[in-house]
């Protein structure tokens, strides 16, 4: 077992099926280990099946030893300097080290089996879309600390005039502006316990003005949230396409203007083997390049096979009429798609891509009067 393969079974993302089985196992002991650990604080679970708690947690203690000792190994042997010393290291220590220790330093065995939940956080390592998350939040710091500056202003503003306006009458819950902050909070986040309100009219005219900018901070949060990551997906998709675009024979020669132009257009589509790409009869929306993989276009008498670097449904975009043959992915396939829209408006702005495209498609038998690009 040598530390590149071994590093290859651990490494995010990896396709072979010793990696896939590696993932498999970690998930399932993240599982069973905070199952364990969230059971065993009900009393009649831990009385009954207090052993099975026990050995499950142990278990799951080895196992991600285990996955401590290999990531180490690995990095000392090939990773960059410095490489152990990562953020998931430290929880990778923890999940394996955290229990025992606790153990030996005198706590209980319930007790020292809540530092089991630390285990959670392992799940970060093959969760992609956290990895995300996390820079979406940081490329959008600025706004949301913003957002959050106007949130506690309001909130002060809130608890402030509540006590003004509640103060004598409820002194209980709005004797004083701490007091009053935990009726503005509620209220600010829309929570809305009810286990403490305003009486007075103004009283309750603050309530729904504090409860509109409630919604209207929270839109705000979700509204940049949402948008950063549409833009992070956007430059990851952009990014991955630029170097299929970049490579393809098509494109090649393209200047890198018009190849960043297409590959901002251009969206990736996987299809499995026997997955039908385009039917036959059904109208065009969009051209596919095939950039890995081989499809079949079934065509009597004889089917033709397309493999990497050719394209197909351009007929149907540049005639208008029905794609005139199916096209099915033969094994897994990687295709980059070009809807009709983007392809017209591409279309006046790169004659050699275009004179290709019109070309095959003459060659394959298409005539209609309109068939030659101008
Ligand atoms: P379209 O008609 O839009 O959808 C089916 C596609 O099959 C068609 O566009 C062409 O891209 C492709 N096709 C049709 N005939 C041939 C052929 N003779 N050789 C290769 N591809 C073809």
């Amino acid at each position: 077992l040598n530390a590149a393969s071994l590093a290859d079974v651990l490494r995010p993302g990896a396709q072979g099926g010793s990696a896939r089985a590696y993932r498999a196992a970690y998930h399932a002991a993240v599982v069973t280990g905070v199952a364990a650990v969230v059971a065993e604080t009900q009393a009649e679970i831990a009385a009954d099946w207090g052993s099975l708690v026990d050995a499950a947690v142990w278990l799951v203690v080895a196992l991600f030893a285990v996955d401590l000792a290999l990531r180490l190994g690995v990095a000392r042997r090939i990773g960059p300097a410095g490489a152990w010393r990562s953020p998931m290291t430290m929880v990778d220590a923890v999940a394996a080290i955290g229990v025992p220790a606790a153990l030996l330093a005198g706590l209980a065995g319930p007790e020292a089996h809540l530092l089991g939940l630390v285990w959670l956080l392992k799940l970060g390592r093959y969760a992609g879309g956290l990895t995300t998350l996390g820079r979406v939040v940081r490329n959008a710091a600025e706004p949301l600390v913003s957002v959050l500056i106007g949130f506690v202003i309001v909130l002060m503003a809130a608890a402030t005039l509540a006590y003004v306006l509640e103060g004598k009458a409820q002194p209980e819950a709005f004797g004083s502006i701490p007091r009053a902050m935990w009726w503005a909070i509620v209220t600010l986040t829309t929570t809305g316990y009810g286990d403490v309100t305003p009486h007075s009219p103004l009283g309750r005219l603050l309530g729904g003005v504090v409860m509109v900018c409630g919604i209207a901070v929270f839109g705000l949060w979700a509204g940049i949230l949402a948008s950063g990551f549409v833009d992070e997906m956007r430059r990851r998709d952009f990014l991955r396409n630029w170097d299929l675009v970049a490579k393809a024979p098509l494109f090649r020669d393209l200047g890198a203007d018009v190849i960043a132009e297409i590959a901002r257009l251009l969206r990736r589509r996987e299809f499995g083997a026997g997955a039908v790409v385009v039917r036959r009869g059904d109208a065009g929306s969009a051209m596919y390049f095939l950039m890995a993989g081989e499809v079949e276009v079934r065509l009597k008498p004889q089917p033709v096979r397309l493999n990497d670097g050719a394209f197909f449904g351009e007929m149907a975009l540049i005639s208008g009429a029905p794609r005139n043959a199916t096209v099915v992915a033969t094994r897994p396939t990687l295709l980059l798609e070009l809807d009709v829209a983007d392809f017209r408006a591409l279309a006046g702005r790169t004659p050699p891509l275009m004179e290709a495209i019109y070309a095959a498609a003459r060659d394959r038998g298409l005539v209609t009067p309109e068939a030659a690009p101008d």
